[in-house]
């Protein structure tokens, strides 16, 4: 279920020695910064709402409709058992995945977290369709929403990166340089790669 975007030809081949959790508000880009990182350095990537989506056989606001949220929140975190499990990998986390304190407690033994910070408006004018995502539906609640979790994405985080204005590349290099910096992201030379 793990993806390996452009094993084939990264630009930086890396080794990743824990998995990174990228966590923050819907509409931070979690999964297109995943998609770009893991592209940009060889790495296995993994988005925690479509694997449930595939374990639940249903889309998300389906499993929302089906079982409410906290019945979502008991799969959220039996993905994150599952994901824990797995060899290191960057993985893109729901935005209510720092709702469980459970789930910080995992994604913390297993890995560093990574906060990618958002404002509720730029969130807004990122999301184009918000029909695939039952808790953002108005701006005055995704404000209120943001402000309460705020304190939990803060605590939970081992590294907060700006998303505001920037372009995804640009976030993608900075949160790979914190992890190198950190030796959580080693980066290869030719002779390690062959
Ligand atoms: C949620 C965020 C969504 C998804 C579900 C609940 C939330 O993921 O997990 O709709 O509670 O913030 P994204 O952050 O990827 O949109």
């Amino acid at each position: 279920m793990a993806r390996r975007s452009g094993q084939s030809s990264p630009k930086r081949p890396h080794r990743l020695h824990r998995s990174v959790y990228l966590i923050g508000f819907m509409g931070a880009g979690k999964s297109t910064v995943a998609r770009r990182l893991s592209r940009m350095c060889g790495l296995a990537s993994i988005d925690m709402d479509s694997y449930i989506e595939r374990l639940a056989g249903m889309p998300i606001p389906q499993i929302f409709e089906e079982s409410g949220e906290e019945g979502f929140r008991r799969m959220e975190t039996q993905a994150l058992r599952d994901i824990a499990a797995m060899e290191p990998m960057v993985v893109s986390c729901g935005g209510g995945v720092v709702t469980r304190p459970e789930n910080i407690a995992l994604m913390s033994a297993h890995g560093t977290v990574v906060h990618l910070r958002v404002t509720a408006d730029q969130a807004a004018a990122r999301i184009s369709d918000t029909s695939s995502r039952p808790l953002f539906q108005d701006l005055a609640a995704a404000r209120a929403r943001l402000e309460e979790r705020l304190p939990a994405y803060e605590a939970a985080a081992d590294l907060t990166i700006e998303t505001g204005g920037r372009s995804v590349g640009a976030i993608a290099h900075e949160v790979r340089r914190a992890l190198e910096r950190r030796g959580v992201l080693e980066r290869l030379d030719a002779s390690s790669v062959a």
